[in-house]
């Protein structure tokens, strides 16, 4: 039987940590949507297409075959015929995603997609429009949030353990942007479902947050 789980939610608002944690705890999989667009932009870069060239992407996206396959409970996103997570996770392809997941022949060809998924599947996915577009009888909803300050202080301690080097107020103020994109974008902009609880992680530690989603779950 299908049951789904939606978690929506802004840049860094540390969904997908949670996500992982609780398909694991009840034994379905996750699905990363942002993970998808990541791939099609990653595409797009590739071919040295612009967020702006709107017809481009269009036609682009119609060559890009993306399929997700599970090794181990991980999730690999393939972009025809290769798997490409290990270029997925830089700030340029996250910020090309949000520009070029605007456009309307990326989200059609992704969402279903998404959709094919859940109805074979138990699944925990996160994203900006599940719980509002892809899935919206999902049988959980939760919009999940935190302060711009506390999300890009946790991206800036992933990416120093990384060893990477970056600054605190750059990424704040990149995800404050990506956050007005892809809340203003006339397409499924992120917005909290009416049947979503909010949950804001800006003073819950990532163990109560599992915890009130599982608590959910049981009700
Ligand atoms: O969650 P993420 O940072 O990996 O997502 C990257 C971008 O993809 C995000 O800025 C907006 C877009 N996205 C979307 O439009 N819809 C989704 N369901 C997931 C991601």
């Amino acid at each position: 039987m299908s049951y789904s789980i939606a978690i929506d939610g802004p840049a860094g608002a540390g969904k997908s940590t949670i996500a992982k944690k609780i398909a694991k705890e009840k034994g379905f999989i996750y699905v990363d949507t942002g993970a998808m667009y990541r791939a099609m932009a990653f595409y797009l870069i590739q071919k040295g297409i612009k967020p702006s060239e709107t017809e481009k992407i269009s036609e682009a996206c119609k060559e890009a075959d993306i399929t997700i396959s599970y090794e181990n409970g991980e999730q690999i996103v393939w972009l025809n015929g290769e798997n490409v997570n290990p270029y997925l996770r830089t700030e340029e392809v996250g910020n090309m995603a949000s520009a070029s997941s605007v456009n309307r022949d990326v989200r059609i060809k992704l969402v279903e997609l998404q959709q094919k998924l859940a109805k074979t599947n138990r699944v925990v996915m996160d994203g900006r429009d599940i719980g509002t577009c892809v899935l919206p009888d999902a049988d959980v909803k939760v919009y999940l949030t935190a302060s711009s300050k506390v999300r890009a202080k946790r991206r800036y301690e992933e990416l120093v353990s990384k060893g990477e080097n970056c600054d605190i107020d750059a990424i704040e103020a990149d995800i404050i942007e990506r956050d007005e994109r892809d809340m203003t974008r006339e397409m499924s902009p992120l917005r909290q479902a009416e049947d979503a609880v909010l949950l804001d992680s800006s003073n819950m530690d990532v163990e109560q947050v599992v915890k009130a989603i599982l608590d959910m779950c049981a009700q």
